[in-house]
């Protein structure tokens, strides 16, 4: 098979270096790709633009490429799903209309309101006065979110009434652009998060095994938060009758509502839950691709070969497919510039990759370009250093020993990854 993988970031890699161990992926090209993507064998950079839907279904047309997977969400929401198929392209991800469920925050509620899905109350604001007559009615704590697409920066859990009308202000004077001119008001859930990523071809759903991410900047979950600064899979807080519980609960009429509003959803679901101190699975937000760092804590434990499952996905035959995983635990612990989730300096020269693999951990590459061949600094999330062990305490163990070995100016990274599943403590 020849594979196009649309992105740039740490999951894109994770998913090129994965399909590459299959001895039935012929090649893998990304657009644009990284600095890791550049260095595997059987891979290249093609250096267009994700927005550049003609040249890349001319391209994929010319190269006979049998799959496109698309990684982020920003190219779903425009569409490129609807152009490349309308090439006669195979493409793993939603159409435009699937991937509302991203893109808009009120649209995503409108959906798990008609299928009866557990989320936190909310109400939808376009008028600025009125979303602070709501604020008020409501109190705090309370979460604020843009309805568009604003780089995981839309959304402010606001302790204080004062930073929620803060949040509201910034939103409406044009913060996150035509995103933020629309706010969810949403009530504050307590409790542990967890991440089901879940293939579905609109038909059939199969959950990959649950994983946890670590969203705030600094250690003890404090600061800012950010895409992610570590995860770990399975997340042992989803317990099989929990699971059982997202299925039937969330999974499954997420899936019958898209069918019943005529849209057929092929690609990742990935649904963001609190799991409250009752214990019940609440949605925080739907995302309509793999979670990124979630998924590079996943592959590294799927057993069934990661093209056979995208393309059954892409084709509407994932009923015929059955995942399985090996045995253990992952933890991927991100590696990136100081400054990050604010502003950063980039260009670094980045050492000890090898010797982190040569230790057994696998380093996935996200914000890395080339120069002179060698990697250096390009984004604020650098690298995922991920280890896979019999326990979470080997996993863990693995990734933070590798990360030791790696080095370059300004590197920062959480210690306490995976705190709630460790028993012990990084140095
Ligand atoms: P999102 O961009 O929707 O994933 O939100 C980012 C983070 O904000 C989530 O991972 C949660 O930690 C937090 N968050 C979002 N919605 C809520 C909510 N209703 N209650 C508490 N925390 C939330
Ligand atoms: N790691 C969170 C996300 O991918 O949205």
């Amino acid at each position: 098979m020849k594979i196009i993988v649309i992105g740039s970031g740490g999951r894109e890699h994770a998913i090129a270096k994965t399909l590459l161990q299959s001895p039935q992926v012929q090649q893998v090209v990304c657009i644009p790709g990284n600095g890791g993507t550049a260095r595997l064998k059987r891979c290249e950079n093609l250096p267009l633009k994700i927005d550049q839907f003609q040249a890349i279904a001319d391209y994929a047309k010319t190269h006979a490429i049998d799959l496109i997977i698309v990684g982020p969400e920003a190219p779903l929401a425009l569409g490129i799903t609807d152009a490349l198929q309308s090439h006669n392209l195979t493409v793993f991800g939603p159409t435009q209309a699937g991937a509302q469920i991203e893109a808009s925050k009120a649209w995503a509620k409108a959906l798990m309101s008609e299928a009866s899905i557990p989320t936190a109350a909310s109400a939808v604001f376009t008028d600025e006065t009125a979303a602070r007559a709501y604020l008020q009615s409501q109190g705090a704590p309370i979460v604020i979110k843009a309805d568009g697409l604003a780089s995981g920066k839309g959304v402010t859990v606001a302790m204080t009434l004062e930073e929620a009308n803060a949040a509201i202000a910034e939103a409406f004077a044009g913060k996150f652009g035509s995103a933020g001119q629309k706010v969810v008001i949403e009530e504050y859930l307590t409790g542990q998060e967890a991440s089901i990523l879940a293939l579905t071809d609109g038909e059939t759903i199969r959950p990959l095994i649950s994983a946890q991410d670590h969203k705030r900047i600094g250690e003890g979950d404090t600061g800012p938060n950010t895409g992610g600064m570590g995860a770990y899979a399975p997340a042992p807080v989803v317990t099989p009758e929990l699971s059982d519980r997202i299925n039937q609960e969330i999974l499954l009429p997420t899936i019958k509502t898209l069918k019943k509003w005529e849209i057929t959803y092929r690609g990742v679901l990935y649904a963001g839950l609190m799991i409250t101190p009752e214990g019940d699975p609440k949605v925080i937000e739907f995302n309509c691709r793999f979670g990124d760092p979630e998924i590079q804590a996943i592959l590294p434990l799927l057993e069934t070969p990661l093209e056979t499952l995208l393309l059954a996905t892409a084709q509407g035959k994932l009923a015929q497919q059955e995942i399985t995983w090996k045995p253990g635990a992952c933890a991927c612990v991100v590696a990136a510039s100081d400054g990050y989730p604010g502003s950063f300096e980039q260009g670094f020269p980045i050492t000890g990759i090898e010797v982190a693999e040569a230790q057994g951990a696998i380093v996935f590459e996200a914000g890395t370009s080339l120069n002179d061949n060698r990697p250096v600094t390009s984004g604020g999330r650098v690298l995922g250093v991920t280890g896979v062990g019999a326990t979470h305490d080997l996993a863990f163990d693995k990734a933070y020993q590798a990360i030791a070995s790696i080095y370059f100016q300004g590197l920062y990274y959480r210690r306490d990854i995976g705190h709630r599943v460790r028993q012990k403590q990084s140095q």
